[in-house]
């Protein structure tokens, strides 16, 4: 059996060892996954540990994505790009880290959701470790125009500045000065729905068809969700899917086999 965990902390709830686990079953590939309880201040020791234990990678969550980037020898583009890693992959020579979670939210969006990207006008709410992970699969997926709004406008002017490097340059600005614009799908990746709020955004926002996307994810609708179907959003999805997608994205790494993840995300939302 090849082990992998998930490090992170809290790390109790994670859903991510029964996602593995139910993949595993599916593809037939011999392999254990945990979850492991990073010690604040001992990331790299607890690493270190189950490395030399015989484990052959590592799914990062909160709070590790950056120290989990810093132990990495080597990285993917999206992991450069997004600043953080949520894959760490042990190899023969040395540590690979990837991020795999703007790659999951891309495939939930397109694939599950049956949503174009392409030529649409897209709003990302936020400008966070979750936003900046986003930017550059979005950008690379050839949507018509990329927004970045923020509560704080500056850190969101700071975003699109640095993605500024293609033929299409995100805009970044404040929730305010987004009133009168219309966008096909917008994708709430502010932290607001820990507090049980949702931005604070002008009316308005979403055109006819228009997809409201939350990372978060939970029974019933997040205040996001909420917010998104009185202002008449056509269609909303949380981030279960997205969930399901990173996973999936780092298990075809580390095991050269893509989970067919329908089966998957119909059994975990069976069981919110
Ligand atoms: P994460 O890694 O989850 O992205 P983060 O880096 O702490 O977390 O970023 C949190 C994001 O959520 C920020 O964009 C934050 O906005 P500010 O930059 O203005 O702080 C946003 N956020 C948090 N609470 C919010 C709220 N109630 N309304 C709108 N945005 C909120």
């Amino acid at each position: 059996m090849d082990r992998y965990a998930v490090i992170g902390n809290p790390i109790a709830h994670s859903k991510s060892p029964r996602i593995h686990a139910l993949f595993a079953a599916q593809t037939g590939q011999p392999l254990s996954y945990e979850a492991l309880l990073g010690p604040i201040d001992a990331f790299v020791a607890t690493v270190e540990a189950f490395r030399a234990a015989g484990g052959r990678g590592l799914n990062v969550t909160v709070p590790f994505k950056l120290e989990a980037f810093d132990f990495a020898d080597r990285h993917t583009p999206r992991a450069l790009a997004a600043g953080a890693v949520n894959t760490l992959a042990f190899g023969p020579d040395g540590v690979l880290g990837d991020n795999t979670d703007g790659a999951g939210i891309l495939r939930d969006i397109t694939v599950n959701q049956a949503c174009p990207v392409a030529g649409r006008r897209v709003l990302l709410l936020g400008a966070g470790g979750a936003a900046r992970g986003t930017i550059l699969p979005l950008l690379e997926a050839g949507p018509a125009s990329l927004t970045i709004a923020n509560r704080t406008a500056s850190k969101a002017a700071e975003l699109a500045d640095e993605f500024a490097t293609g033929a299409l340059k995100p805009r970044g600005c404040g929730f305010a000065a987004l009133a009168g614009q219309q966008f096909d799908v917008i994708i709430n990746a502010t932290s607001a729905s820990l507090s049980d709020a949702a931005p604070d955004l002008p009316a308005g926002l979403y055109a006819p068809g228009s997809l409201a996307y939350d990372m978060m994810y939970g029974k019933g609708d997040t205040p996001f969700l909420a917010a998104a179907r009185q202002q008449g959003a056509a269609r909303l999805s949380d981030g279960l899917g997205m969930l399901v997608e990173q996973a999936a994205e780092s298990f075809l790494l580390w095991r050269g086999v893509r989970p067919d993840t329908a089966p998957v995300l119909a059994a975990m939302r069976a069981a919110i």
